[in-house]
């Protein structure tokens, strides 16, 4: 939520925070600002909409000279999406600027306070409030622009990022962190602040990310220092080596990042299960798991914690997990589990699942774990990112940086690295017999072949879409494996399209949604022939004779489906674990291509953000 960037050195300022502000633009994207010193004057243009309509807007007003400069892409929290709420904010001596991600909880109090001292608000946000707060410590206390800020941000109850600097000092900019990310490039004598690093990637590779209630004066000519915000104490940066490329933040012909990232699962998945899944030497190799084997087997549960697509994911991996590895599993939305009084004991094994790593609240169930004595692992696509960091131990997918905020790569290698740690567990606790083993080894590795196949069933799902394109409600039905992947298409399809569609297990169907079910409602029905196929056509049945319009997926060959639905879509035959892993390519093409038959904005939906830093 909300993108940052800062850039300070020799540079132009400008076109890197602009062309930042783009790659961030996934993050939030109802208004954005950029703030630049000339040399003698801060120059600064905001408004309401894309960081097109800002590069518009500031190209036309203000001077672009500088080599210092911060930008913002928002996703509004407190105050509606106009220009005036829009970042940077000045303070009220125009001396200094801020950007801030995240939300400042008690800012009400604090404006309460700043107003009674004559401190005037221009806009309704909590930011501005704090870039006030800092001023007034500035001057009251005599101290400079870092300590002021540490000392404001010890009143401050809330999640930030933050970057702000004072025209008088150009030579620094002041960062902070505390839930929401920061990353620090560094270049030759210049630096570059952002929310990741795809702002920077072109500059250099070396990268620091603050942690949670850390500080850093980022001054030219100067090596960087981390600075506790609590406490003062000195910490060492940890420069790490970032192994990102251009490419593939880019969309590399495609029409959107969506589309993209549809086309990049075989390549995703296969990068994701390679170096672990070792077929021909009969074993699966993951350093998160083997260092801290005793914590998985001696597991009286596990707790699978995850938001939205990843919590699909998680669904999935129940029924891996139980099915070959029989150790029970619970599946919790963190921002329920988080504030549920759980029990949790030392014998849980919490699985974290996010793309991002960043979301509040997996990281706030992950930290309530922690605290009562449970054995945290994460599954995040983000390397470095704060779930990465808080958790034990962990494995990444290596789907590659997703951009579209319709999660499509992220959710087929989550379900691979799960399907990784649960086929390991099972092998461990000798819950899976030698042959099967090898079986699931052998197909996992063939998948990214099926999900090739699955792709070319583009051309028909478009043609359907064409068909079914103006809906307003539809259906998604699946069961056992394939419940979650309903679930999943569901989600995709009112995030980017705006029609509003329903998952459910097909039998539940009967149990209410049947009374929705007329010859205008499209239902999408999961039918592959491993597992409950039989009764999902029974479930077939019931839709057809209530004249709804069935949609099928099944496997290549199947006739009975055929038979009664209106349209089918084939896609290969796996093994039912595995099934999720193809069912849901067709669902993602599908809603897709309705979302941009709609016109809607694929890449970014309304009120939507990649990265969900609030809670
Ligand atoms: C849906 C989508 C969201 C995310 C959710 C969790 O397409 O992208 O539902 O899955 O916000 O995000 P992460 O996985 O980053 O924790």
């Amino acid at each position: 939520m909300c993108g940052i960037v800062g850039y300070i050195g020799h540079r132009d300022a400008y076109p890197i925070i602009i062309k930042g502000l783009q790659r961030l633009e996934y993050r939030g994207y109802d208004s954005a600002g950029v703030a630049l010193y000339d040399g003698e004057h801060i120059n600064l243009a905001k408004t309401k909409g894309k960081v097109e309509d800002l590069r518009q807007k500031s190209e036309k007003n203000i001077s672009l000279k500088g080599n210092l400069g911060i930008g913002h892409t928002r996703w509004a929290t407190h105050g509606i999406p106009n220009d005036v709420n829009s970042h940077p904010h000045y303070s009220n001596s125009g001396e200094l600027v801020i950007i801030h991600n995240g939300i400042i909880e008690n800012y009400e109090s604090i404006k309460q306070e700043l107003t009674k001292r004559g401190y005037y608000f221009e806009s309704d946000t909590d930011t501005e409030v704090l870039v006030n707060l800092i001023e007034e410590i500035k001057k009251t206390e005599d101290v400079k622009l870092g300590h002021a800020v540490q000392i404001a941000l010890n009143q401050v109850v809330g999640a930030y990022a933050i970057a702000v600097f004072d025209k008088n000092k150009p030579d620094e900019i002041v960062v902070a962190k505390l839930g929401s990310p920061l990353a620090i490039g560094i270049g030759e004598n210049e630096f570059f602040i952002a929310s990741d690093a795809s702002p920077f990637i072109e500059y250099t590779n070396n990268a620091v990310y603050l942690e949670d209630e850390e500080m850093a004066i980022v001054r030219l000519g100067k090596e960087i220092k981390l600075r506790k915000i609590k406490n003062d104490a000195i910490a060492y940066p940890n420069i790490l080596e970032l192994k990102m490329n251009l490419e593939e933040i880019e969309k590399g012909g495609y029409d959107h990042f969506m589309l993209k990232e549809i086309y990049e699962q075989p390549r995703a998945i296969l990068d994701t299960y390679r170096g672990r899944l070792l077929a021909d030497q009969g074993i699966i190799r993951m350093a998160g798991i083997d260092q801290h084997l005793e914590k998985f087997l001696n597991a009286n549960r596990i707790i699978i914690v995850a938001c939205g697509t990843s919590w699909h994911a998680g669904l999935v991996a129940e029924y891996i997990f139980e099915d070959l590895a029989r150790v029970p599993v619970e599946v919790e939305y963190a921002s329920e589990f988080r504030y549920r009084n759980p029990v949790i004991t030392d014998k849980d094994v919490l699985i974290a699942i996010s793309q991002s790593g960043e979301t509040a609240d997996t990281l706030a169930a992950i930290k309530l774990a922690k605290e009562k004595g449970a054995f945290v692992f994460g599954v995040c696509n983000v390397v470095g990112s704060s779930i990465a960091r808080e958790t034990h131990a962990g494995a990444y997918t290596h789907a590659g940086p997703e951009i579209g905020v319709a999660s499509t790569k992220a959710f087929t290698t989550q379900i691979t690295v799960l399907t990784l740690v649960a086929l390991k567990l099972a092998k461990e606790k000798g819950a899976i017999s030698e042959s099967k083993f090898h079986e699931f080894l052998i197909e996992l590795e063939g998948i990214p072949a099926k999900v090739e196949r699955a792709l070319l069933t583009n051309p028909l799902v478009e043609i359907i879409s064409e068909v079914y394109k103006d809906s307003t409600n539809c259906l998604y039905l699946g069961r056992g494996y394939n419940f979650p992947v309903a679930l999943e298409g569901a989600l995709k399809l009112k995030e980017i399209s705006y029609i509003h569609a329903e998952g459910y297990p097909a039998a539940e169907m009967k149990h209410g949604p049947i009374a929705l079910i007329d010859e205008q409602m499209p239902v999408f029905v999961i039918a592959t022939k491993m597992g409950h196929y039989e009764k999902v056509v029974s479930n077939i049945q019931e839709i057809k004779s209530r004249k709804g319009k069935i949609i099928a997926i099944v496997n290549e060959g199947d006739e009975q489906v055929a038979e009664l639905a209106d349209h089918v879509i084939e896609i290969p035959e796996t093994i039912e674990s595995l099934t999720p892993l193809l069912t849901t390519i067709p669902l993602q093409l599908l809603s897709y291509h309705i979302a941009v038959m709609r016109n809607c904005n694929v890449d970014q939906p309304r009120n939507l953000a990649k990265s969900v830093t609030v809670e």
